[in-house]
């Protein structure tokens, strides 16, 4: 990839597109083409078109998406589906009209079937049911992959596919009426401290495993897939390793400085029991995760928004911020364990 290159980053001010223009800026990619929703909607065939056809860029990475936890992607399945497809048709299509030979789409791990067996290999897409509440967005992104694949064989382009599994990190959704389980987790965790509450409510049982990735780990392999000129098929993208949603809580519970138990609610549902990437494809290209969960959370908490404005300027090492934020007693609210 020369230095120079243009390069568009749909999605730029989401959590995924900053961290790929962060890691950009970091390798020397200076030429970083954005628009904002309101300058350039995404869903707008013409004007998508137009913009692509006028600026030409060299590389495109699609993080653009309408994305959600468990909760949206079930209540608003049609607004999934639809803004998904229409975006990936929009961005692919125009990309092709535009003379663009290179593309990456971030997809999402929830393509593979609900029973498929752990970990997942990707040549598992397609072998079985999807998990319902998010088959919407699923399909839209399955139909993602396969637009990419389909402009591959019958025009020889380079579109690839990336398949990260739960992020987390600067500029996450902790909005909890659409968050993932990570951003709920940390806010709540917080929220509990901060009340002074003395016990945390977590969903389930606590025993069902999940994957974590901190979203700087992915934008190095999605840049570093660009940069080797990787033009293979579909990617997994994760830590290659899980932990149960009780190790999850006491880790974010830790780290946030919140003293008092953790309650399992196991009225309420666990998801499906494990879900981990198989990563082998991509450790056998050279790339593997460098940030550990303890790590990623602190970094992702003290930039969480309710976190990173009563932080001084300098922010203090980590004991004395730990100390700084530490206070009140532990409970509260529940967390879902269960993610898309
Ligand atoms: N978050 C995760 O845990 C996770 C896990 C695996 C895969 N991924 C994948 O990574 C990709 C990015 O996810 P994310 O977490 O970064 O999402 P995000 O933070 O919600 O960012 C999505 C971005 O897309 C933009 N966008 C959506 N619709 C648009 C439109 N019609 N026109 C222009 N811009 C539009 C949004 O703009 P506005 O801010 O204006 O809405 C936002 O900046 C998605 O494909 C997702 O499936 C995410």
């Amino acid at each position: 990839m020369n230095k120079h290159a243009k390069i568009f980053v749909a999605g730029h001010r989401g959590m995924v597109g900053s961290a790929l223009c962060r890691r950009l800026r970091e390798r020397g990619f200076e030429n970083l083409l954005t628009r904002t929703r309101s300058e350039l909607d995404l869903l707008d065939a013409r004007a998508v078109n137009a913009f692509l056809t006028a600026e030409r860029p060299d590389y495109i990475f699609i993080a653009a998406a309408k994305v959600g936890g468990i909760h949206a992607n079930n209540q608003f399945r049609a607004d999934f589906i639809y803004e998904n497809l229409m975006v990936e048709a929009n961005v692919i299509h125009g990309a092709h009209r535009a003379g663009v030979q290179r593309l990456m789409l971030l997809g999402s791990s929830c393509i593979y079937p609900r029973d498929c067996p752990q970990p997942i290999r990707e040549e598992y897409l397609l072998s079985g049911p999807l998990e319902p509440t998010n088959e919407p967005y699923a399909i839209a992104k399955i139909a993602g992959i396969k637009l990419c694949e389909s402009y591959n064989v019958q025009y020889g382009r380079q579109y690839i596919c990336t398949m990260p599994t739960n992020l987390y990190g600067p500029n996450d959704n902790y909005d909890l009426a659409t968050s993932h389980v990570m951003p709920a987790m940390i806010r709540k965790a917080h929220e509990a401290r901060e009340r002074g509450d003395a016990e945390l409510v977590v969903w389930g049982s606590g025993t069902p495993r999940r994957e974590f990735l901190y979203v700087d780990d992915l934008a190095d392999a999605c840049v570093h897939l660009m940069e080797a000129g990787y033009d293979g098929p579909l990617l997994n993208v994760g830590m290659g390793a899980d932990v149960s949603i009780r190790e999850l809580a006491e880790t974010v519970m830790d780290v946030v400085g919140f003293k008092g138990r953790i309650r399992f609610d196991s009225s309420k549902p666990d998801g499906t029991p494990r879900k981990l990437l198989d990563v082998s494809r991509l450790a056998a290209l050279g790339w593997r995760a460098r940030v550990g969960l303890g790590q990623g959370i602190r970094m992702a908490y003290r930039s969480a928004p309710f976190v990173a404005q009563q932080l001084p300027a300098q922010p203090p090492a980590l004991p004395a911020l730990l100390r700084v934020l530490s206070a009140g007693r532990a409970a509260g609210a529940a967390v879902a364990a269960t993610t898309p």
